[in-house]
C-alpha cells in the first residue's frame, strides 16, 4: 500500500491518520461513485479560494440532487484537517502547504441505485503536504497527449472520474504528464484534471464553459488576471489542430497552478519551450497566491 503516513483525514468530527480512517463498504461513494468532491491547497496555511470551491461543491451536489452538510461544517472540517498536518498550522512563511480533498458521498444504505436508500451525507476531508509538479516542469514545460476519452456530466465534480483515470493511463503510456479530453464532435474541452489554454497570434484561447468542461477555479482566476494584465483572451472552441498548431500551450488546476506544456502527441508546441505569454500568466498567478506576508 502507498505510504500515507503524512496524510490526515477529517471523519465524523475527528481528525485521524489516513491509515486509520474507515468508511463503510455500503457507502454509495464506494459502490456507485455517488459523491462530489473538491481539491484545493493552502498557500501559507490558508486554503486557496475555499469559498469558490465550496460554491462549486454545492453546484455539483445540486446537479446530483444530493444534500450536503452545512457549509460551515465543511469549511471547519477543511481547516481542521489542514491544521492536523505537522508544520502547517503556523501559516506563516516557510510553513508546509497542504493538499486538501473535500469529499461528500450520498451516504450508506440498503443496496440499490435508488438515491432515497441513502442515510445521510458523509463528509471526508483528506489533507497532506502538497506536491505540485517539480520546478523543472514549470521551467521546461510538460508533454500532453490528445485522448479519445470524454467525461460524463463534465460540468460537475463527481466521484465518476473513470474517463479521466483512463485518459491519464493513455498519457502515462505515452510518457506524458496530462491527457486532453474531447467532446462528441472531437473538440478539445479540458485535461483529465486541468483546464487547457493555447496562445495563437498573441491571443489566449480557452474553451468556453458551455463546451462541457469543469469550470476550473484556476481557469477563472487566470482569465481575470490575464485580462487585468492587458492580455487578449478569448473563450472559443479548440480543435486538435488549434492545440498542435498553437504557439504556446498551458494547463491550469488548483494543484498545478499554471503549468506550461511544450509537446502534444510527441510534437513540439511552438519552439518546444514555455513561451512568453505562458510565463507571464504563470508570474501573475504566482503573485496572486502570495498574499500578504
Ligand atoms: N481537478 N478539469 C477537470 C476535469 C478537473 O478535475 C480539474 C481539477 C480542473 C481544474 O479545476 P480547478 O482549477 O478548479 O482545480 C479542470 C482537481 C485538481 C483534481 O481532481 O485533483
Amino acid at each position: 500500500m502507498a505510504d500515507v503516513s503524512d496524510a490526515w483525514v477529517w471523519l465524523e468530527g475527528t481528525v485521524l491518520p489516513a491509515a486509520e480512517a474507515r468508511v463503510p463498504v455500503l457507502d454509495r461513494g464506494f459502490l456507485y461513485g455517488d459523491s462530489v468532491y473538491e481539491v484545493t491547497r493552502t498557500f501559507k496555511g490558508k486554503p486557496h479560494l475555499l469559498g469558490e470551491h465550496l460554491d462549486r461543491l454545492a453546484r455539483s451536489a445540486a446537479g446530483l440532487k444530493m444534500r450536503l452538510p452545512p457549509r460551515e461544517e465543511i469549511a471547519a472540517a477543511t481547516l481542521a484537517a489542514a491544521a492536523a498536518v505537522p508544520g502547517s498550522a503556523a501559516a506563516g512563511r516557510g510553513a508546509i502547504d497542504v493538499y486538501l480533498r473535500i469529499v461528500v458521498t450520498r451516504g450508506a444504505g440498503e443496496l440499490g441505485l435508488d438515491p432515497m436508500l441513502a442515510d445521510a451525507p458523509r463528509l471526508v476531508v483528506v489533507a497532506r503536504p502538497v506536491h505540485p509538479p517539480p520546478p523543472e516542469a514549470y521551467r521546461d514545460g510538460v508533454a500532453v497527449v490528445i485522448s479519445t476519452r470524454m467525461r460524463s456530466a463534465p460540468s460537475l465534480k463527481t466521484g465518476n472520474y473513470l474517463e479521466s483515470v483512463l485518459a491519464v493511463h493513455e498519457a502515462r503510456e505515452a510518457g506524458a504528464h496530462e491527457a486532453l479530453l474531447r467532446d462528441a464532435v472531437g473538440r478539445i474541452t479540458e485535461g483529465s484534471s486541468s483546464n487547457v489554454f493555447v496562445v495563437r497570434g498573441g491571443r489566449i484561447v480557452t474553451p468556453p464553459t458551455f463546451a462541457g468542461l469543469l469550470p476550473g477555479i484556476t481557469r477563472q482566476a487566470v482569465l481575470t488576471l490575464a485580462r487585468a494584465d492587458g492580455l487578449a483572451v478569448d473563450e472559443a472552441p479548440l480543435w486538435p489542430a488549434d492545440v498542435t498548431g498553437a504557439d504556446e500551450l498551458f494547463l491550469t488546476s488548483s494543484i498545478r497552478g499554471v503549468l506550461p506544456a511544450v509537446r502534444c502527441d510527441g510534437q513540439p508546441i511552438g519552439d518546444g519551450r514555455p513561451g512568453p505569454i505562458a510565463r507571464r500568466v504563470m508570474a501573475r498567478y504566482a503573485e496572486s497566491t502570495e498574499g500578504p506576508p
